[in-house]
């Protein structure tokens, strides 16, 4: 149902925000890092207008849910917490929310590794800007949604999602250092676009596996004596660390020097190899793959026309990038995605779109 159906009057403010599907620096953004997103085209849009009735009510028409906020120092569950989160932020930089009416749609998939809760916080934050004219900037969006998804989600997650979210288009890379937040917009190497193929794997251990990794990295930067491992460049430096801390470290720095040689304008060959390489390293090293995304990873691999195929986001389930030639998406994707899904498994196509 939409926002007039729902509420029983029009919207007063609308915006949106893309999900993101990174192509390369995975599991860098906690170690201050480097990645390298790009926007995908499915989005998420939030409709908002002011609640006369002193409450905060959020309607998801995808989940066909609404959430009134009765106390509001009680978190809700689910969807709205997200939205509860931004909302509580914002309030507590000062800035004075009235009582909502909130709507949102969304066709980013939930659950596949691409970032439908950032594009949710960003969504709800540009909308709260736009409705009040609030003095924040995209930025700063990015740091109150990542904040918001730490709090009131309980995601100890890094910034990569939520800039994506705020800076990243389809068209361009988004080139970024997590530490200093210094970003470029990095053009797709020639002759190549982007497939995203769901395995159709929940990712249900991505909570405990994506902490325990956070907590490895930590104690791999105290152990060699460094703020960050984004400190460390040179992955033999890793070796004296003991088991399993020197191989999630050697991911991180071999990571990190992947990203880092893209931004000398890589062919299309050379930038797969890197994203073949990426594969290797989150399954054997950082050990956040699973079976069906070897497996879709491999089928990709084998195909011809793709330059290189990985896991994307964080693991434990969720989709699979590749770079492919200009031209050929669709065509790899449902040669794929039937090669994938005679092995036991139901994926779907992410991108090319076709649900936008
Ligand atoms: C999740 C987190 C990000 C990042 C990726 C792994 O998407 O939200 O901050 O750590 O995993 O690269």
């Amino acid at each position: 149902m939409n926002f007039q159906k729902i509420f029983a009057k029009p919207p007063e403010a609308e915006a949106s925000a893309p999900g993101r599907v990174n192509l390369l620096g995975e599991h860098t953004d906690y170690n201050d890092g480097f990645v390298l997103p790009t926007a995908i085209p499915q989005r998420t849009t939030v409709q908002l207008g002011s609640s006369t009735d002193g409450q905060d009510h959020f309607y998801s028409e995808d989940l066909d849910e609404q959430v009134s906020i009765l106390e509001s120092n009680r978190t809700p569950s689910g969807f709205a917490s997200y939205i509860f989160g931004c909302i509580q932020l914002l309030q507590k930089e000062g800035h004075t929310i009235p009582s909502l009416n909130l709507h949102v749609k969304s066709t980013v998939p939930i659950g596949s590794g691409l970032s439908s809760s950032a594009a949710l916080e960003v969504a709800t934050l540009r909308a709260v800007r736009q409705l009040l004219n609030l003095p924040i900037n995209d930025v700063e969006i990015a740091q109150l949604a990542q904040q918001a998804e730490i709090h009131y989600a309980g995601v100890q997650c890094g910034i990569m999602d939520q800039m994506a979210s705020s800076l990243a288009d389809t068209e361009h890379m988004l080139f970024l250092d997590t530490r200093t937040l210094e970003r470029r917009v990095v053009p797709f190497p020639s002759g190549a676009e982007i497939v995203v193929i769901d395995s159709g794997v929940p990712r249900t251990l991505a909570g405990s596996g994506y902490n325990e990794r956070r907590a490895e990295c930590e104690e791999a930067a105290r152990l060699l004596g460094v703020k960050a491992l984004r400190d460390i460049t040179d992955s033999s430096a890793t070796e004296v660390l003991p088991e399993p801390l020197r191989r999630r470290a050697r991911h991180v720095v071999t990571e990190n020097n992947r990203v880092l040689e893209v931004l000398h304008q890589v062919s299309s060959q050379r930038f797969g190899e890197l994203m073949n390489a990426s594969h290797a390293s989150l399954r054997d090293d950082y050990e956040v793959s699973v079976p069906a995304l070897d497996t879709l990873v491999e089928i990709l691999q084998k195909t011809a026309g793709v330059f290189g195929a990985r896991l994307t986001g964080a693991g434990f389930g969720g989709a699979c990038v590749a770079l492919v030639g200009a031209g050929e998406g669709r065509g790899i994707a449902s040669n794929v995605l039937e090669q994938y899904n005679q092995t036991g498994n139901t994926g779907r196509i992410l991108v090319p779109a076709t649900d936008f």
